[in-house]
């Protein structure tokens, strides 16, 4: 297995997409494709920890997957909740702490107490910075950042030329971790589907075909070795042209 390389990204953020599909490729019900995809998260968890990259954040259910049929709905909230109970104990147990972002307030009320659950739990743990996106778009995270910064302006505690990006960025739902380096999306698809948009401003990005159930260990290591090739120039020029 080829190893990962030396230069590794601080925070990943996966979409990932191409359940269905996989689903269809077998005969079996979309909920199943679901299903199989606890397997690669799994191994994503296991490997980020191991390799030390503190944060990882996946996309599990956006603001606009609410539009899919309501079985298919329910499928994932009912797969969500019981990957939250069968996890959760190894996941505390190797100092992965949890959290979930999204509009909370949309989700299952046993969902919401079992999020709570987790996080409390988990609210010590430094091995990982795991966060799940749930109910998330990040058109939605950057609404209600305004909303707070509004509240503090209308109450006095804030003046408007004090909203800085620093600012900004902390009103977000990912505060207080590094921006995403490498973004990774498996289906096929190349396009943000509302995910991180503020924080992902300048992310590596990656796109795979391979479909999620199938993201394997050596497709995560291609993609860190993709990350280590990139030169991250942030606007300013190449480091070799700038003497
Ligand atoms: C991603 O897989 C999971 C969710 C969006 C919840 P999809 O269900 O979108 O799978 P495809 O894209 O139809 O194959
Ligand atoms: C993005 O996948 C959302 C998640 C993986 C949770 P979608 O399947 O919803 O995205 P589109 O519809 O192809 O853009
Ligand atoms: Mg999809």
């Amino acid at each position: 297995m080829a190893q990962p390389p030396a230069n590794l990204p601080r925070h990943i953020a996966i979409t990932m997409d191409g359940n269905g599909r996989w689903a269809a490729a077998r005969g079996v019900l979309r909920a199943a494709g679901h299903k199989a995809g606890l397997k690669p998260v799994r191994m994503c968890i296991e490997e980020c920890a191991q390799l030390r990259i503190g944060a990882l954040t996946l996309f599990a259910f956006s603001s606009e997957n609410w539009g899919r049929p309501p079985e298919e709905v329910g499928s994932l909230m009912s797969l969500f909740l019981e990957a939250l109970d069968s996890e959760i104990a190894e996941l505390h147990a190797k100092g992965v702490r949890m959290r979930f972002i999204g509009e909370r307030r949309t989700l299952p009320v046993r969902l919401q107490s079992r999020i709570a659950a987790a996080e409390a739990r988990t609210a010590g743990n430094t091995a990982l910075n795991l966060q799940v996106a749930v109910s998330y778009g990040g058109r939605w995270d950057i609404v209600q950042a305004a909303q707070a910064l509004a509240r503090e302006c209308a109450s006095g505690a804030l003046r408007a030329e004090e909203i800085s990006e620093a600012r900004f960025a902390a009103a977000l739902s990912l505060a207080g971790l590094p921006d995403p380096d490498l973004h990774i999306r498996t289906g096929g698809e190349h396009r943000i589907s509302n995910f991180l948009l503020w924080q992902l401003a300048y992310a590596e990005l990656y796109f795979t075909p391979r479909l999620w159930p199938d993201f394997a260990l050596a497709d995560l290591h291609e993609a860190l070795g993709f990350f280590a090739s990139r030169e991250r120039r942030f606007g300013r020029r190449p480091a070799a042209a700038s003497a």
